[in-house]
């Protein structure tokens, strides 16, 4: 948590930390990624057969490089809208026999060449050389699928018994279970844009059925109820109804705006859906009599990032060319949850390459987008616990998107946006953005330490761009004696590491 006094612009800003002040465990699951068969995440982004780039099962090399230095704990996949027409069947079994489908989320044809097997065997190879494996996180068909689709999968994946869908991952060469243990309970089913939309009363009635029968088969599944956006009467409905049968809630949200100031804020009305949801998970836990023994239902974040879609549509495979300002609106969005980590079980940037990713691919090799520096720093340095930090500033109190976020940011949004860290290196680490275009702040600093490693991202211009050519935008490193005062820069994101 950060606190936060409003002062005048033209005092001093503070920042102080006390690293001492423990708040919450901060799950490394939050740096978690998202492929869907949309666009070239899957087909030119991660497999890509034939390219001289690629290995022998047609994974990107590249890209997996790149991923490995993300050191992402879990992948959500196939969808996503894609999910809501897909048959998870199509995609198994000898290649040459699987079938093209039109592919209504996005209107293209899937030819099921990379399914189930494919994903596993792309995260083992993801996994190489890490202690704990990169976990899978599947979503389940509710929209033209079955139960009984779903529990098949759920038995191809799990199980270990002598049955037909256990025996026929047997068959297509995996003698051993995968044990996915992350299952969502269908994706954004609230949505007009998805196929077999539901009403929140359909989907609870649906969702608990579902997720009983799953429990049935395979009782050491975490079930992922399908949330709005932690802020709608679809959250509070579903999550009365089927608080007692799900693990976590998810929510998803895509923050954009034209303008850098609207753009760079937006990510505070995140922070707000993830206080509201945790209050309507209090409230159903409440309402449900629910037994405090039973763990407490988290916040599952499994879709978040800056996406405008009609600057980057779907269809035409949501390509974002990300700027300065949205690197430091990523930097916001991280902030929020170190500083909400207490809610959070999971969060899942999506998507994690080409569609509306900070990491692209052409032919001959990777782009690192602008809001790949964050990213970077962020999961390398923000992991273990966060602290307590308080910020006195000034603050931005112009027009924000959305517009409602006004009424909640009573004191505006503070120029320095900002959250601390104990690491498990024993190493204190602060984030500050300074999301101000045109103001340096020079800040006082309390609580930290006389030397610090400090790693900063900045460009030359809000607009800046890494996709026409050159990284405008990257990251530099330094070192500060810190005494007294400390400048950071207009539009930067500054992050400060010492000894604790
Ligand atoms: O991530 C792109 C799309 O955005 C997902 O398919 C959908 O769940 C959301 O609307």
């Amino acid at each position: 948590m950060t606190t936060f006094t409003c002062v005048a612009d033209t005092e001093v800003p503070l920042v102080e930390v006390d690293a001492t002040k423990k708040l919450s465990k901060i799950d490394d699951m939050i740096y978690g990624g998202f492929t869907e068969h949309m666009g070239r995440c899957v087909y030119g982004g991660m497999y890509d057969p034939g390219n001289p780039l690629s290995d022998e099962h047609g994974f990107r090399k590249d890209v997996m490089d790149a991923l490995r230095e993300l050191d992402i704990p879990v992948v959500r996949y196939p969808g996503g809208n894609f999910v809501a027409t897909y048959n998870w069947e199509d995609g198994v079994g000898p290649k040459e026999l699987r079938p093209k489908r039109p592919e209504l989320a996005w209107l293209g044809t899937e030819s099921n060449e990379f399914g189930t097997d494919e994903f596993m065997k792309w995260l083992d190879v993801l996994s190489e050389g890490k202690a704990k494996r990169v976990e899978p996180y599947f979503a389940l068909n509710f929209g033209t699928g079955t139960l009984r689709e779903a529990l098949a999968w759920v038995e191809y994946c799990n199980g270990t018994k002598d049955t037909y869908y256990a025996n026929l991952r047997r068959k297509n060469g995996h003698p051993e279970p995968y044990n996915v243990k992350y299952w969502a309970l269908g994706n954004e089913m609230w949505g007009p844009w998805q196929v077999g939309q539901m009403t929140k009363e359909v989907y609870a009635e649906t969702a608990a059925q579902w997720g009983k029968a799953i429990r049935l088969l395979d009782p050491n599944v975490c079930l992922i109820l399908c949330g709005e956006t932690g802020h709608a009467s679809w959250d509070h409905h579903v999550l009365r109804e089927c608080i007692e049968f799900v693990d976590m809630h998810s929510i998803h949200i895509y923050t954009a705006a034209h303008a850098h100031m609207p753009n760079v804020t937006a990510p505070l009305s995140a922070e707000r859906a993830i206080q509201t949801a945790a209050a309507l998970i209090d409230m159903a836990r409440i309402e449900k009599n629910i037994d405090p023994a039973k763990p407490q239902t988290t916040i599952c974040f499994d879709e978040w990032n800056v996406w405008d879609p009609d600057r980057a549509p779907g269809d035409k495979g949501g390509e974002e060319a990300y700027t300065l300002s949205d690197a430091l609106a990523v930097a916001v969005w991280l902030n929020v949850f170190i500083r909400q980590s207490r809610h959070l079980g999971m969060a899942n940037i999506a998507q994690t390459v080409n569609v509306i990713s900070p990491l692209m691919t052409t032919k001959e090799g990777i782009i690192k987008q602008t809001t790949w520096w964050p990213l970077l720093l962020y999961s390398k340095y923000m992991r273990g616990t966060a602290v307590a930090c308080h910020v006195k500033c000034g603050s931005y109190k112009g027009e924000t998107q959305p517009k409602w976020l006004q009424n909640v940011l009573q004191d505006g949004a503070p120029w320095l946006d900002v959250s601390a860290t104990l690491s498990h290196d024993g190493m204190v680490n602060l984030a500050v953005v300074n999301i101000s275009e045109t103001e340096e702040f020079s800040t006082e600093l309390r609580g930290v330490g006389s030397e610090c490693k400090v790693y900063t991202v900045t460009g030359p211009e809000v607009m800046s761009c890494n996709m026409d050519g050159k990284e405008a935008v990257n990251l530099e490193e330094s070192e500060w004696k810190v005494n007294d005062k400390v400048a950071f820069p207009k539009a930067s994101l500054t992050m400060l590491r010492w000894k604790a």
